[in-house]
């Protein structure tokens, strides 16, 4: 089975301008992650998708659903984690509590903050994780990237040809995962912020999938500015969230 498994567990404290964590901010009419569940939904190869938000924020979650009017035949929301990586956890917890454990099942994560994700990038994420295992969303670097290891000077400067920026969705075999994360050391595990390093460490190929420049993540109030220029919005219309 297939799975969706938007991450929504987080408060959004790089974002100030409001006490609301930023994936319930309005984009026009409708939250962001409305927006990005929306986007999920149109994608017919889901058997499920689960939202992970933040224990305090399940009945607002609800309640957008309800007031969007949102039909919930395959959507479930649970609790998400203290990070990212035990948001994912979470989900996979509560996927297999109501359909199972599997070798078959695969989980297609997605950061609740990047509304404009494609159906494009959703079918190549599943056929990517059934074929290979693990994959990632990413676009080339279009910016060189410097290393700097003491934030003074620079240490390297790598060739841009291999360099690229990651995006979500990530997607997996959900028993992969499990087993990969196992195999980590405990520190490894307190030093993740990145799902497909889970692979990674374990020296598992993650395949790439094409990501798109609009497909942003929002973070900051910048981000929150131009992702309301792509939805045509009006930047900062209704921000109170209420
Ligand atoms: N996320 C999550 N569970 C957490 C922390 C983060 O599901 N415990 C989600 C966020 O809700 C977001 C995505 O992971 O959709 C990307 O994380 P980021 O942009 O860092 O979100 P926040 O943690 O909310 O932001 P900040 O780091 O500024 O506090």
């Amino acid at each position: 089975m297939i799975f969706g498994a938007i991450l929504a567990g987080g408060s959004g404290t790089r974002m100030h301008i409001s006490s609301l964590p930023k994936q319930f901010l309005p984009i026009g009419e409708k939250p962001i992650i409305i927006h990005t569940l929306e986007k999920m939904l149109v994608c017919h190869r889901f058997d499920a998708i689960f939202i992970g938000v933040h224990s305090s924020w399940l009945s607002l979650m609800n309640d957008l659903l309800e007031k969007h009017e949102i039909n919930t035949d395959k959507v479930r929301v649970v609790s998400g984690g203290d990070n990212r990586n035990d948001t994912i956890f979470n989900i996979i917890t509560e996927i297999e509590k109501e359909f199972g454990a599997s070798d078959e099942h695969i989980i297609v994560t997605h950061d609740a903050v990047r509304p404009f994700i494609t159906l494009r990038i959703l079918e190549q994420n599943i056929d990517a994780a059934l074929k290979n295992g693990a994959c990632d969303t990413v676009i080339p670097a279009t910016d060189t990237i410097v290393v700097s290891d003491n934030g003074k000077v620079i240490t390297d400067i790598p060739n841009r040809t291999f360099m690229y920026q990651g995006q979500t969705p990530q997607s997996f075999k959900i028993n992969l995962l499990k087993e990969l994360f196992e195999r980590l050391s405990e520190d490894e595990k307190q030093t993740l912020t990145d799902a497909c390093k889970i692979c990674v460490l374990n020296n598992y190929p993650v395949a790439l999938v094409n990501g798109d420049l609009s497909n942003i993540k929002i973070t900051t109030v910048n981000d929150y500015t131009i992702a309301q220029v792509i939805a045509g919005a009006e930047p900062f219309g209704g921000i109170s969230g209420d």
